[in-house]
Order: C-alpha cells, then structure tokens, then sequence
C-alpha cells in the first residue's frame, strides 16, 4: 500500500493566514499541520508517501519534510500546477503508484482513529469511511444499509440521505488511476472525488467502515481553533512522529 497526501490548494478560506504560508504547515498545537496526517499514514504502515503540493510553497515542505528519513519512510514529491480537484493526484502520482494500491488523506485531515487494520485487511476496489456528524449537508453523504452495503453517495445534498459523510481518508486499488483519467471536471471547473466513488459503486466494489475517532476538516478558522484543541487534549499523546 502507498500513501498519497494531497497539500496543494487555495486555502482561500483560511486568508490571511494562508497569505504567508501553506494551510497544511499552519500550526496544531505543537506540530505544523501535515504532520498529523502523516502520523496517521505512517502509523498505519505506509511507507513510501507521495506528497502533493502547490508550486508556491513547495521549498517550505521540503525543508520541513526532508527525504522521510527522519521518519523512518520515504517521501516523494510532486507539484500540482493548479487546484484541479482531489481525483487529479492520481493522474500526477501514475509513475509513483506503479500499479499498488493507495491510501490518500487530504493534508488538512486530522484523524484519531487508527486505520492500520483497515489499510491491512483492504484487498481490492475502494474503500470510504463513514463519520457521524450533525451538518451532513456541507460534505460528501454516504448511505448505507444495515449490512454496510453503500446505497448512495451524494455531494452536498439538499436533503441527506443518512447522517453520515465521508472524511478526506480514501483507499484505492490501483484502477484509480484510469477511473481519474476517465472523470469530467463538475460545473465548479474541478474533478470530484464523489463522481470515483461512484464510478467504484456503480461496480459494486466500494465499501465503507464506520470510524468513531475525533476527525476534524481543518479548513475553516472555527474547525482550525477545534483542531488546536483536539490536539492539545487527545491527539500530541498518540504522534509517532
Ligand atoms: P479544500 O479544503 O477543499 O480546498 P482548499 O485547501 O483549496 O481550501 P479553500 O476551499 O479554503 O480554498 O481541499 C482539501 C485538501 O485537498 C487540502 O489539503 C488541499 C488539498 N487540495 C489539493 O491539494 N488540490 C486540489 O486540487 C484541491 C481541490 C484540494
């Protein structure tokens, strides 16, 4: 299994902040930003990591980051020219996939859960998780029956199908990279990651797992400060790195 952390994008609603520096190097409280979803790859097991980045900002990655030898990993680098959406990475990462499976996280994606057994245990197809949450409605909505059979996948539904949405932690077999190739941009000009887990649905090969841990979208002032604090309580005790 590879990794794949995609750290590009605006951070326009994180402006000023993200005026001076990259969203995912801003700190939580004792590490930048990108180290916790690091944490969670590393801890699950993966060991060679694609990370993903804007033009812009990418000598402050490598100069924080390095060769993931501090880490005990290996880290490639890749630039995204333009924010084209999160199904893009695996068009840039086609060399550095090689054919594996991959386990993407989104670099502002802070995670409690250990996802070391799901990443061990995933054979083929691709793989969503499902986070309760009571604004179901900002996010991708993932329906399921009691069998944990998926049903839908909607995108910012008006009326939600089910409370559940689906964090920025996906896993893949190695068919992602042609599926990204075969997707169309979305009236918004990007590629969207709904439309690959429909593609895996509409096969009949997309599970999903329920998570219980604390996960937070660090993406807006509010979820930031929450993040700080989640971090402060719970998540610096379990950082390997
Ligand atoms: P978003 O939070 O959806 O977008 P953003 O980071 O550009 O923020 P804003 O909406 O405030 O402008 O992105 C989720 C994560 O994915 C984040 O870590 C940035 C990353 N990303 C990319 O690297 N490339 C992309 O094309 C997109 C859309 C996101």
């Amino acid at each position: 299994m590879k990794g794949i952390i995609l750290a590009g994008g605006a951070g326009k609603r994180l402006s000023p902040l993200t005026r001076i520096t990259s969203k995912q190097l801003l700190p939580i409280y004792n590490r930048p930003m990108i180290y916790y979803p690091l944490n969670t790859l590393i801890k699950a097991g993966v060991k060679e990591i694609l990370i993903i980045i804007a033009p812009e900002k990418a000598g402050e990655f490598l100069n924080l980051l390095g060769s993931g030898k501090e880490f005990g990993v290996k880290f490639t680098y890749e630039i995204q020219d333009k924010p084209g959406g999160l199904p893009e990475a695996f068009i840039i990462g086609e060399s550095f996939l090689d054919n594996d499976n991959v386990a993407m996280i989104l670099g502002d994606n802070i995670f409690e859960e250990d996802f070391s057994e799901h990443i061990r245990s995933f054979k083929s197809g691709g793989r969503v998780f499902a986070v309760e949450v009571a604004d179901p409605e900002r996010s991708g909505v993932v329906e399921f029956d009691k069998k944990m059979k998926v049903l839908s996948i909607e995108e910012k539904p008006e009326h939600p199908k089910s409370n559940f949405i689906i964090p920025g932690l996906f896993i893949y077999d190695s068919r992602v990279v042609q599926f990204a190739k075969e997707l169309r941009p979305s009236k918004r000009g990007e590629l969207e990651i709904t439309d690959l887990h429909k593609r895996y649905l509409e096969i009949g090969e997309l599970d999903v797992k329920k998570i219980s841990g604390e996960w937070i979208d660090a993406g807006t002032f509010d979820s930031l400060l929450k993040a700080n604090q989640l971090a402060k309580e719970k998540l610096h005790k379990g950082l390997i790195i």
